[in-house]
């Protein structure tokens, strides 16, 4: 009986072994069909991986082949690892034949040192994936856009006088729909590293983020105009924003995240120009270290539009310069700033169940418009210190109203 068991285990071992060796042998084919997965691997097509040849043409050939391939397909574009893939501008656009398409990043991607090669038709990103419904992105490879010769001049030539030169963005995702991007490390970014818009479905997990503190304009991630997104358990250290959300967004998920260095989680800013709307955002078990903002909404004045049902719960701050803002007098510039009776509304705003030190005097600080109040403001189990043994904190508002219950520094200006 129990031989016979054992006998029929190590035929089934046996045929999985062989199984496994012929689609080892297939693998260095390159592209293979096991059942309805077809591989398209970046070196069949042509690129070197040495990190000075230019492989944008394979890589485009290579997605092309994966996004015109069977309708009933997995289509995995394979980028193996060990090696190092040097890349112009890149769009992988759909939409593609396979509803579900896969991009393996197992090796690294690195920009052109040459500026010249920056030039691209897509706009400001350096590698955009656009129109792609069911796309995952996953791997353990590493993204470096060579950001310091974009830090110190952003512009690709000369701008035409009073012309203002924007770095391109790392990586975009653009009308996307049910995406994942798993894993990856986006490294120096020429400006913003993870720029998502118009998509909606997207889940970004296990996402490491590096670059200086000093590096300017490196936000994290920025969502736009995007619903039902989710980012989760990843790490950011940026010289911006670790995670900007824009108007047009809603129903966004953010958890698990360690921010620092960088300039928080925040909302906007809203209200530049047009109509923004954002609602339902519900960030939770972040922690900020030594960010120069923690959690914040900022506006400027004169905008039109709302936002709404906001949580931040379960936030820790750790040396954080301005822990909790709601800024509608938001003006970069401090140049021209309007004064101005409109302004994007902010109502059902929660801060919930955080704690930490500071290292300003001024730790909770709600601005509202002078107009417009905010409406539903809740303050709940806020407890936040002097990084500086011995030094006091406060907190302040302009017209805020709701209620702040358990919270150190104690709030007058909210209901307790
Ligand atoms: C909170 O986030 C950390 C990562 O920052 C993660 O390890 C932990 O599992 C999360 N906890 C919950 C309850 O989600
Ligand atoms: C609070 O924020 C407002 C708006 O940015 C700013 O003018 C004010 O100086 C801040 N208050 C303190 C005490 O830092």
């Amino acid at each position: 009986m129990i031989s016979s068991l054992i006998g029929r285990m190590v035929q089934f071992i046996t045929l999985v072994l062989v199984l496994l060796t012929a689609s080892a042998v297939n693998a260095a084919t390159s592209r293979i069909s096991l059942a309805s997965t077809v591989i398209f691997d970046v070196m069949r097509y042509g690129a070197k991986g040495n990190g000075k040849t230019d492989d944008s043409q394979a890589f485009m050939k290579a997605w092309t082949a994966a996004c015109q391939s069977k309708p009933n397909a997995k289509s995995i574009v394979n980028i193996p690892g060990g090696r190092t893939y040097l890349l112009k501008p890149v769009a992988f656009t759909g939409p593609c034949k396979p509803s579900k398409m896969f991009v393996q990043v197992s090796g690294n991607i690195v920009g052109s040192p040459r500026k010249g090669d920056w030039m691209s038709n897509h706009a400001d990103s350096w590698l955009q994936f656009s129109n792609v419904n069911g796309l995952t992105v996953n791997g353990k490879g590493r993204i470096d856009g060579l950001g310091p010769m974009w830090w110190k001049n952003p512009c690709i030539s000369p701008p035409p006088p009073g012309v203002t030169c924007h770095a391109p963005v790392e990586v975009q995702f653009k009308r996307c729909h049910g995406m994942r991007l798993n894993g990856l490390t986006l490294v120096n970014s020429p400006r913003v590293h993870l720029l998502l818009t118009t998509c909606n479905g997207a889940i970004v997990s296990n996402i490491h983020i590096i670059s200086p503190e000093t590096s300017p304009n490196t936000d994290g991630i920025n969502i736009a105009g995007s619903t039902n997104v989710n980012v989760r358990d990843s790490v950011i250290a940026a010289g911006d924003d670790c995670i900007a959300i824009s108007g047009g967004s809603s129903n966004i998920k953010i958890s698990g995240i360690m921010c620092g260095p960088g300039h928080g989680i925040s909302i906007g800013s809203l209200g530049h120009g047009g109509t923004d709307i954002v609602e339902n955002v519900d960030v939770r078990n972040c922690t900020m270290r030594k960010t120069l903002a923690g959690v914040r909404i900022k506006t400027y004045q004169g905008g039109v539009g709302y936002a709404k049902k906001i949580s931040f719960t379960g936030i820790k701050f750790d040396a954080v310069y301005n822990p909790i803002i709601i800024d509608q007098y938001y003006c970069p510039t401090k140049q021209d700033c309007l004064s101005s009776a409109t302004t994007v509304k902010l109502s059902d705003i929660t801060f919930r169940g955080i704690s930490g030190t500071s290292n300003m005097e001024n730790v909770i600080n709600l601005s509202c418009s002078k107009t417009v109040a905010c409406t539903n403001i809740v303050v709940d189990r806020v407890y936040i210190k002097s990084a500086i043994p011995g030094r006091k904190v406060y907190g302040s508002c302009i017209n805020a109203h709701g209620r702040a219950t358990h919270v150190k520094p104690y709030l007058n200006c909210l209901k307790p």
